[in-house]
């Protein structure tokens, strides 16, 4: 979708739909908000009837839809809830609830009245780049496998009227760069939501190849044999009982935007099926075990953002990708494997793979980079799922500078995040009897937080964050009605704007 700064005033252009942000009536007050003036003007007087009957009210999610009396063109109007609780993130909601409700209805163009989203707690370029960003992210459908579609809107335009017309420079930077950034993201959920047997190890490195060629990126594949010689045997490992779909680790490097920049790797777990393996999991939705790659594609979303906005910093991304499946040639329980550091790993559990496969990725980078920082991102337990929901991604970091401003990138990006302890507590349940650690323990108490703490053996004392990304990553149609609208059903490709944030806007180390 094509998204624009537009000076005039909304109301006189000429787009299918006008929509327009109304904040909720505070209580006993009945007196018709000035700011629909001139939508009821223009309707004839329509919505102070609909505003008197309280057919309107404001509420979040609210939608009412009024027509022209020529015929020319409608007016939405979308709910923002109480202005005591307006936030950017409710300027983003509503504008994907205004695109999704103009799903297959006729409308093609919608063009947002600026003033109308804007209030004290979220000034004008806040609110263009939250415009854009649900407008994008809420027009988005996987249609690769579809025949049909509903056809939805192709263009929106910002409108700025006399008010905010003097700041048109400063505006329309701010929302072709959230623009870039979005259509990264859509990009990604592409590649995130397609099936296992397309989006094997082998299809995410080719994608990898053709983004390094396109950016003039340096992207190497270490296929099985290769991985082999480098002693990478948790990857080979993991990917041990595919029959047509073997391991890759991909590393892409982004040079950086600054001279001296520090360089920060970001690792990804890109697990193409997880059934769990000989740990086989029981059927129940297994079919969302395709979106366990949604670390490492995120990586390469990462990686695509940086490259296309000049990030600053140097940015290495490594995908570790493998599919796990049981086979007669699979890893099982029991079995001991050495990480690509020389660190052994005690296999208790075929399904806890991700963390067999990252420690690879992670041991690989800060030995061949020394980067400055390292984040992971991985689908990495159900537990993360359980404590946090399917909005909010689990942080856990041994380093206060880079936690903190991750959490600065959370709030600004929209992308929630929480900070989770590590402690020696969860650093001893995963010690091994028989080798360094084990990668699933007979307690299952804490799981988000021992198998951080089975990663952190793996980064040295390298600064260092990780991401589990287990419940945002992807969204079904069980709970798409409690996501905001700009999730839909399938891959959200969480992460890509939180770490592009903080790539952008974290201050140099030192
Ligand atoms: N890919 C799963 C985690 C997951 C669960 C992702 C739900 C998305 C939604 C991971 O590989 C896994 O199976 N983890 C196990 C670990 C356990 C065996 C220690 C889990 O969380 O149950
Ligand atoms: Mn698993
Ligand atoms: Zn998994």
């Amino acid at each position: 979708m094509k998204v624009q700064v537009d000076r005039r005033d909304g109301l006189s252009a000429a787009a299918d739909v006008t929509a327009t942000g109304v904040f909720e009536r505070a209580e006993k007050d009945d007196s018709f908000p000035r700011t629909l003036q001139k939508e009821d003007e223009v309707t004839g007087g329509l919505i102070k009837a609909a505003w008197t009957r309280k057919e309107v009210k404001g509420k979040r999610k609210e939608i009412a839809v009024f027509h022209r009396p020529n015929g020319r063109g409608r007016i939405l109007l979308v709910g923002l809830g109480p202005r005591a609780k307006f936030t950017p993130d409710t300027v983003r909601r509503a504008s994907a609830e205004v695109v999704r409700a103009l799903k297959g209805k006729g409308a093609r163009t919608v063009a947002f009245r600026l003033g109308s989203f804007v209030g004290e707690t979220v000034r004008s370029e806040a609110a263009v780049a939250a415009i854009t960003d649900g407008a994008i992210l809420g027009n988005y459908e996987f249609l690769k496998y579809r025949s049909t579609s509903d056809g939805g809107v192709e263009e929106a335009s910002i409108h700025l009227g006399e008010e905010f017309s003097r700041d048109e420079a400063a505006l329309k930077k701010v929302v072709t760069e959230q623009a870039t950034l979005d259509d990264v993201v859509v990009w990604t959920r592409d590649i995130a939501n397609l099936p296992a047997d397309t989006a094997s190890p082998q299809r995410l490195a080719e994608e990898a190849v053709a983004l390094g060629k396109e950016f003039g990126l340096k992207v190497t594949v270490f296929d099985e044999t290769k991985l082999a010689e480098m002693g990478c045997g948790g990857i080979l490992a993991v990917g041990s009982g595919s029959v047509g779909h073997p391991p890759r680790m991909v590393v892409l490097e982004y040079a950086g935007g600054a001279r001296r920049g520090r360089t920060v790797a970001v690792v990804g777990k890109g697990i193409t099926f997880d059934s769990g393996g000989i740990s086989l999991k029981p059927g129940l939705a297994m079919q969302e075990m395709k979106f366990d790659k949604s670390g490492a594609v995120a990586v390469l979303g990462i990686l695509r953002a940086a490259a296309s906005l000049k990030v600053p910093p140097r940015v290495i991304g490594v995908m570790c990708c493998a599919e796990n499946v049981p086979s007669g040639t699979s890893y099982r329980p029991g079995d001991v494997v050495r990480s690509f550091n020389g660190k052994t790993m005690e296999i208790i559990n075929t399904d806890a793979e991700g963390r067999v496969v990252l420690s690879d990725g992670l041991g690989y980078v800060v030995k061949q980079y020394r980067p400055d920082e390292v984040i992971d991102l991985a689908t990495l337990t159900g537990a993360q799922v359980v404590a946090l929901g399917d909005d909010t991604a689990g942080l856990v970091a041994n380093d206060e500078k880079l936690a903190q401003g991750l959490l600065a990138a959370s709030a600004s990006s929209g992308e929630p995040v929480w900070r989770m302890p590590l402690t020696d507590y969860h650093r001893d349940i995963v010690k091994s009897e028989i080798a360094d650690v084990r990668n699933s323990t007979e307690i299952q108490v804490g799981g988000m937080l021992t198998a951080a703490a089975f990663l952190e053996s793996f980064v040295g004392g390298t600064p260092w964050a990780h991401l589990d990304i287990a419940g945002p990553a992807y969204t079904t149609a069980k709970t798409r009605k409690w996501q905001p609208a700009y999730q839909n059903v399938g891959a959200t490709a969480f992460g890509v704007r939180l770490v592009t944030r903080y790539l952008e806007t974290a201050p140099p180390r030192g």
